[in-house]
């Protein structure tokens, strides 16, 4: 389609129409400008049946807008500040686990590790607890969280017909999260907040902003992130324990691996591109010089070859390689005779964008400079998608950015990486998964610098 040069194609999934788009522009239109026709995903949302299925992600219309206004002020970057030194305690484990394997001459699965580092922060940031899953990899949090995405072909097949048919699961009552997972996480929500509340605990993470949500304390939008133009504020309507719990297991569910894949991808490509990685460890190495060598959320932000690196990881490597979006209201295309009617479901196509020579030629080459503003201009700016765009984007990204950016900081500043033999080059991906995953794993080498 894209050879005929095509703007967008069509496609059924059963009954379901589907609109696909090939065009960056149409596209900023569908997420952006002309929004009010998209406002919905097509997931499955019933909070009787599954008390898990209505939170940001999949919440409709004006439900969800409330929702997505109440919790926007909890993601400002005056927030992640705040949230900074919680999630820097995360990086004590992962160096003396990276010193052991360095010590031992061990190679080490990037993979599994950065998913362990990020079920840390996420179970620390969000939900309150300290769930020592890098110590630990088999510990409850692990395990619970894990399954949520990984249940195998069923799970897979109950995820797929609740896009394409989401009304089977509310005749037949289905819910699309185990019930065991669900009271895991409810439980674990529900006793953080009964003993925060009782023992007056006040800690700086996602949870203490839920429950200042909860009792109407307003929060300020330091920087106006994700607020919608409503009247609907939000801000009258307070959360429940049960709202909260949705929240806090969307977070984990749509932060731990997208952050973990982020980290592991940079680090294969660093790991396979020498002169790249010395060039960020000098930026690392300097910029921590300024601070006394220590990692503070000021020299993070500092540091941006490295946000370059993050950026083209996540440009070669989105780890949600393609977004939806539901047509609420009857769509006319601009300037042709195309409608688009309510209920199609319309798939932008991330990895497809990234991986065109148009706007990034040569692109399997791993390329920081890409993301030099001087080539940055000209490129249109709806072809770099990782986050998805509009007043439905990603809602934390900032979140994900910093813990992306704090792994690599500490890490780089004391250690080398490097392939090996174990190392699959260039590797596959698992089909089997929701989200862009190595089907083996990457295995590096990791050598402490003296
Ligand atoms: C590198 C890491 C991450 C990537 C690549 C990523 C990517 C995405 C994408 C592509 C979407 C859909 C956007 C759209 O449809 O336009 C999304 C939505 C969302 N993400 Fe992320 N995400 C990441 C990390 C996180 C983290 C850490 C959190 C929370 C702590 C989070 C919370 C959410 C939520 C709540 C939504 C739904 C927003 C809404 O519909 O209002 N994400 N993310």
């Amino acid at each position: 389609m894209k050879r005929r040069r095509l703007a967008y194609c069509g496609f059924y999934t059963f009954a379901q129409p589907n609109f696909f788009i090939l065009d960056p522009e149409l596209s900023k239109r569908i997420l952006s400008k002309d929004f009010q026709h998209f406002t919905d995903r097509c997931f499955f949302v019933n909070e009787e049946i599954d008390p898990f299925s209505a939170h940001l992600l999949s919440l409709k219309g004006s439900q969800w807008k409330l929702r997505r206004n109440k919790i926007s002020p909890t993601f400002t970057s005056g927030k992640m500040k705040m949230m900074f030194e919680t999630l820097l305690n995360c990086t004590k484990d992962l160096r003396v686990l990276m010193e052991d394997f360095a010590e031992n001459y061990q190679i080490f699965n990037a993979n599994e590790i950065f998913e362990r580092f990020t079920i840390d922060i996420i179970g620390s940031c969000g939900f309150g607890i300290e769930c020592n899953s890098l110590r630990d990899p088999n510990s409850e949090f692990t395990k619970y969280g894990k399954k949520a995405l990984k249940e195998g072909a069923w799970h897979q097949f109950k995820m797929n017909v609740s896009i394409f048919a989401p009304n089977l699961f509310d005749s037949f009552r289905i819910p699309l999260n185990s019930p065991d997972v669900t009271r895991f996480f409810m439980n674990t929500v529900k006793e953080t907040l009964r003993y925060r509340e009782e023992n007056n605990v006040v800690r700086k993470d996602f949870m203490h902003l839920m429950i200042q949500l909860k009792n109407n304390v307003k929060i300020e939008n330091d920087d106006n992130i994700g607020e919608l133009k409503s009247k609907d504020s939000g801000t009258a309507v307070s959360l429940t324990d049960q709202q909260i719990a949705a929240e806090a297991f969307l977070f984990f569910f749509a932060g731990f691996e997208t952050s973990a894949r982020t980290l592991t991808f940079c680090f294969y490509e660093l790991a396979s591109n020498m002169e790249i990685q010395e060039k960020l460890r000098t930026e690392i190495q300097n910029v921590l010089a300024k601070y006394g060598g220590r990692v503070t959320y000021d020299a993070v932000m500092e540091m941006t070859y490295m946000q370059k690196c993050i950026s083209e990881t996540l440009r070669k490597y989105p780890p949600i390689p393609g977004i939806t979006r539901k047509c609420t209201e009857r769509y006319k295309l601009p300037d042709t005779n195309v409608i688009i009617e309510k209920d199609v479901l319309i798939f932008v196509p991330i990895s497809a964008f990234h991986h065109d020579p148009e706007y990034y030629p040569n692109p399997e080459k791993f390329d920081p400079e890409r993301f030099s503003s001087e080539n940055q201009f000209g490129r249109h700016q709806y072809a770099w998608l990782p986050f998805g765009e509009g007043p439905r984007a990603c809602i934390g990204m900032r979140f994900a950015i910093m813990q992306v950016k704090v792994g690599l900081a500490a890490l780089l500043q004391k250690y080398k990486f490097s392939v090996n033999s174990k190392t699959q080059i260039p590797f596959v991906f698992d089909p089997m998964h929701v989200f862009l995953t190595p089907k083996h794993g990457i295995w590096l080498n990791v050598e402490k610098i003296k």
